[in-house]
Formats: structure tokens, sequence, C-alpha cells
């Protein structure tokens, strides 16, 4: 399964920058990707170069605020043999290593200005030299880059040039913090609670009602990394077949209090989405068992399902007419929007591999 296949998401917020995703692939032009902590900027970087003509060259990514500012420029720009004390050999850089494919420049906002200069010449150019070489080197690499401080308040303090930050980000993709994605969070527990419980020997069902509320409840500070991380633990921690709010070890925090009132169309969304989600887990996405649960028409489910973006968690297997299934327009992952808004028919993998009820006995 490539990295695409991983984004999981159905929020509007989360499908616009979907959209983003594949109309940008298709360019050669920079594309800068900004965000909290967490939110996906690899992944959606990693999403562009496996989307774009050149997904069969290297990914290179390179962190510009994890590595020493003296060895930065030669892990970006490699050097020449000699070109300083303990420079043995020549050595290429990170740039020359993602020829044909796409170098990401990650924390971007750390580059030091003589690299900053190094880089946007050859964002104009194509061209660089590595330290100490006489030759000009040309390369064809596309360039992608992230950060998660505000390049604007860099450049007004003279951190970050203008004419770079303009260059990388004539194409820009804004990933949205997780609190404001709606029920991506209850979506992507599950999807992260089948992958952390198939590597363990427990068999989890899935969320109580209250550790689903405890999900939603929390502002995920740090997004999707902390919900991953957050269930994983849970997964360790738990003792039933259901994770409870205690095994997430969220309770207490931020629940909502007495004298904040949702809207009555947050709440109706909030406990629709409960129910579909309780139903999911329960019948093992199967959609007559959850359409006879929860009293309405198989067609009636299957399209709040969409409404949603759970449709996903629904066995392949389950019968339903073609008319239906080609009015599917958004999908709990990024993989079967991409093709044309169609669900695939036969294929259960992917289903299967979302089913949200976790069953694993070895
Ligand atoms: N839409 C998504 N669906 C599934 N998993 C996701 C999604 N977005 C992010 N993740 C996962 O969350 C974790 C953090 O993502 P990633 O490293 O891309 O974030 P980041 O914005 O680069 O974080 P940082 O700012 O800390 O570098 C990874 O494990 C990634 O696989
Ligand atoms: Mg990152």
């Amino acid at each position: 399964m490539g990295t695409i296949d991983e984004m999981v998401g159905a929020s509007p917020a989360i499908c616009a920058v979907f959209d983003l995703v594949r109309k940008m692939a298709n360019t050669e032009m920079p594309v800068l990707i900004t965000g909290e902590t967490g939110t996906g900027k690899e992944l959606t970087a990693q999403a562009i170069h496996e989307r774009s003509l050149r997904k069969l060259g290297p990914f290179v990514p390179i962190n510009c605020g994890a590595i020493p500012e003296t060895l930065l420029e030669s892990e970006l720009f490699g050097h020449e043999r000699g070109a300083f004390t303990g420079a043995v050999q020549q050595k290429k850089g990170k740039l020359e290593a993602a020829a044909g494919g796409t170098l990401f420049l990650d924390e971007v906002g750390d580059l030091l200005p003589a690299l900053q200069v190094k880089l946007l010449r050859f964002l104009q150019e194509g061209t660089f030299e590595r330290i100490g070489g006489q030759e000009t080197l040309r390369v064809d690499a596309r360039v992608l880059a992230a950060t998660n401080v505000d390049l604007k308040t860099a450049i007004d303090k003279n951190l970050f040039r203008e004419d770079l930050y303009y260059r990388l980000g004539v194409l820009h993709i804004h990933l949205p913090p997780l609190r404001d994605r709606g029920e991506d969070t209850v979506l992507m527990a599950m999807v992260f609670l089948k992958q952390a419980a198939a590597t363990s020997r427990k068999t989890i069902r899935g969320y109580t009602p209250q550790a689903v509320d405890v999900l939603r409840a929390h502002s995920w500070p740090g997004n999707v990394r902390e919900l991953s991380n957050r269930v994983r633990r849970a997964v360790v921690m738990a003792e039933g077949i259901e994770i409870t709010p205690h095994d997430l070890d969220l309770a207490g925090e931020e629940l909502p209090t007495a004298d904040s009132l949702d809207s009555l169309r947050a709440a109706h969304r909030r406990i629709e989405m409960e129910l579909l989600v309780k139903a999911i887990s329960l019948h093992q996405g199967n959609l007559t068992r959850m359409a006879r649960d929860l009293e309405v028409s198989r067609s009636t489910l299957y399209r709040k399902l969409r409404a949603y973006g759970l449709e996903k968690f629904v066995p392949a297997a389950t019968p339903l007419s073609s008319d239906t299934r080609l009015k599917s327009k958004k999908s709990a992952k990024f993989s079967a929007q991409e093709s044309g808004g169609e669900m695939p028919r036969e294929s259960t993998a992917v289903n299967l591999a979302m089913e949200p009820t976790v069953s694993q006995s070895v």
C-alpha cells in the first residue's frame, strides 16, 4: 500500500487538502506545506510525490532543523574532497540524491541565510555547486518544503528571505489542525486502532461510547501524531474488548462543560455519527444488520454513511445497487477519491483493511 492510501479523512477541511494535492502533484513547481506539528505535512509531501510523474524517482527528505548548521550545507549540496577538514572524499548531497525525484525540505524556516541564497538559485536556475567545487552542477529535482513556523513573521524579523518565500510558496497547502477536522478524529482513531491491534495479540472491537466522547472532546495539540500514539498506547493498556476512556488516559481533560451548548445541528450530527460508528463496530460493517438496529432502510443508511465518510467501513461484499455506489463522492481514504469518486466494486482489500472492528487472535 502506498503512502497516499495512508491519508485518512472525510471532513470538508481535509477533502479540500486532498483536492489540492491532486492538482499540485501534476506540476513541477515547488509546494509549501504548512501546519501545526503532527498534522501530516510529511505525509502530504509524500502523497504529492507519489501522485506526480516523478513517482518512480526517489523521495528524499531532509530536516533542516535537525542537522547542525555546519553540516547542513554539505548534507544538502554535497562537498568536494578537501573542501574542509574531514572532507576526505567527495560526497554528493541530498539534492543530487533526489535527481529524477523530489527533495522534501522539512522545517525550511530553519535554513540559514547563506543556504537560503543557494536554494533560491537552485529554484531559479536549477544549478548549484558542491562545497569547495568549481563545477556548476544541474539536477532535475522537484522541491517541496514544509514549516510549522510562520514564515511571514520570520521575514519581518529578517530571518527568512522574502524572495525565497515567494518562490517556494506559489503553491501552498495548509493542513488544518485535527481539532478543525470534525469527525475525522473518530475516523482516524478507528483506523489507528485496527493498525495497532493488528500488531498486538489482542481482540479489540472498538471504542466505548464514552471513549468516543473523550476522543471528540480532546483538543489534540499534537494533532494526528498525538492521536496515533494515544491509540497505540490504549491498545497496550486495554483489558477489555473495547477501548475505554481509562485506556485513553485523557479523561478529565477538556470534557465539554455543562454550560457549553452544541447547536442543534451539531448535536444531531454528533449523535448520528456516534450511532453509526457504534453500529459499524457492533456489526462489523454488515449493512443489513446495522440498518435493522438503527431502524432505517439500507439505502438511507448507506447515504448517511457516505455523508460522514464512513462508507469505507462497510465491507464491499455487502450488495448494493451500482447506482448508489456510483453516486459515492467523498470517501474516508484518499485513494478511493482518486478513482474518480467511484467506490471499488469487487476489491475487498481496501474495505477489509479499513474494517474498524478488530479481531486479531495471533
Ligand atoms: N491524514 C492522515 N491519515 C493518517 N495518518 C496520518 C494523517 N496525517 C498524519 N498522519 C500520521 O501522523 C503522523 C504525523 O504525520 P507527519 O509526520 O506527516 O506530520 P508533520 O506535520 O510532518 O509533523 P511535524 O510538524 O512534527 O514534522 C505520522 O505517523 C503520519 O503517518
Ligand atoms: Mg514533519
